[in-house]
């Protein structure tokens, strides 16, 4: 080996390490090299049958040391290059318009009844919630409607089992449930919001499964006066001040007497129109003084207590308030009919 040979060999490792453009090009390049049979490894060997060992080992780390600081270098400025790659790919554009993000919002059912919890809740009353499988006793027996009473047949119920077990057909049951509570001692006032079943065929008005809220109030002194005023707060809550209520003659058998309670048509202030069906007023509940039948079978006393009832129906005040007019849009899955709802919001 010479002179010559080295700087030969040292210009051949400079080629070879400018043509590399990968990192693992330049790994291929050191096992060529530095390797076991390697270039340099063999060349270092051969110091053995050198004749000038010390001008041998010199130009072995020539070459070694260039080989050594090429690397060094090549693998500093492809990592760079890596790096500048990586940071080119990630880059934001932030004139780009942003990805939506969708948002939920609240069930407008569940809405609605918790804006009658809460003013019902303003008004002292207490929420309470009963059982959807009920029994027949709760269900009508205790709320004066015993078995073949003719007013059952319109409540079209789904029974479970024999006769004694059903889906609720009204949320009333749950006034015979604290009354019984109360032992006849305790006033009470509550509402019970909640799911309710019958057997029809399902509509644009009808769904075999809706939801009520039922409210009671029983004390001393509670007149059929007291309940005209407390609808005249909920009419007045849900359909603004200027809402005027009424009530008609109706029959529950639960109440006595009973009455369909109508508010004033909020879209054609009582003019007339597809909504009221021309008449004014629109019917949103059911509503009573409390039958003594049923005072009685649940504990108290009627000639000490009296009380009032009401029964809304949510999805029809709900219908009315956002301007829906299938009950079936509650139960379908359709996000763009439930989207649809945001945009009601008052
Ligand atoms: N339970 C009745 C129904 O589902 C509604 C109702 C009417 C409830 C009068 C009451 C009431 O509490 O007093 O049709």
């Amino acid at each position: 080996m010479n002179e010559e040979k080295v700087e030969s060999i040292i210009s051949e490792i400079n080629t070879k390490f400018e043509n590399v453009k990968e990192i693992n090009e330049l790994q291929l390049l050191k096992s060529e090299y530095l390797g076991k049979k390697g270039i340099i490894t063999e060349m270092q060997s051969g110091i053995k049958e050198a004749a000038d060992k010390k001008s041998y080992g010199m130009m072995v780390n020539k070459v070694r040391t260039t080989f050594n600081d090429l690397y060094e270098e090549k693998l500093k400025e492809l990592n760079e290059l890596e790096l500048n790659r990586k940071l080119e790919s990630e880059k934001i554009d932030i004139t780009l318009p942003a990805t939506k993000i969708r948002q939920g919002s609240p069930n407008i059912l569940e809405k609605v009844v918790e804006d009658m919890e809460s003013l019902f809740m303003s008004m002292g009353y207490d929420v309470v919630e009963g059982p959807e499988i009920e029994e027949d006793l709760y269900n009508f027996e205790l709320l004066n409607l015993p078995k073949g009473h003719p007013a059952r047949d319109s409540q079209d119920t789904f029974y479970l089992e024999g006769d004694k077990i059903l889906l609720r057909s009204h949320t009333s049951p749950v006034q015979a449930r604290t009354m019984l509570k109360g032992k006849g001692e305790t006033p009470i006032r509550i509402v019970c919001p909640g799911k309710t079943y019958r057997r029809d065929d399902d509509d644009a008005t009808h769904s075999h499964n809706f939801m009520q809220i039922e409210g009671l109030l029983i004390d001393k002194k509670a007149t059929l006066a007291d309940l005209k005023g407390t609808f005249d707060v909920v009419a007045k809550h849900l359909f603004g001040d200027d809402c005027k209520t009424r009530f008609r003659p109706s029959y529950y058998p639960f109440t006595e007497p009973s009455v369909e309670t109508d508010i004033s048509c909020f879209k054609c202030k009582g003019e007339g129109c597809p909504i009221c069906k021309n008449t004014g007023w629109i019917t949103i509940s059911g509503a009573g003084v409390v039958h003594p039948n049923v005072l009685k079978m649940c504990g108290y006393d009627p000639e000490v207590w009296h009380g009032f009832a009401f029964g809304f129906g949510l999805e029809r005040i709900a219908m009315l308030k956002y301007g829906i007019n299938d009950i079936r849009t509650f139960y379908n899955t359709d996000l763009r009919e439930i989207k649809a709802f945001d945009r009601r919001e008052d």
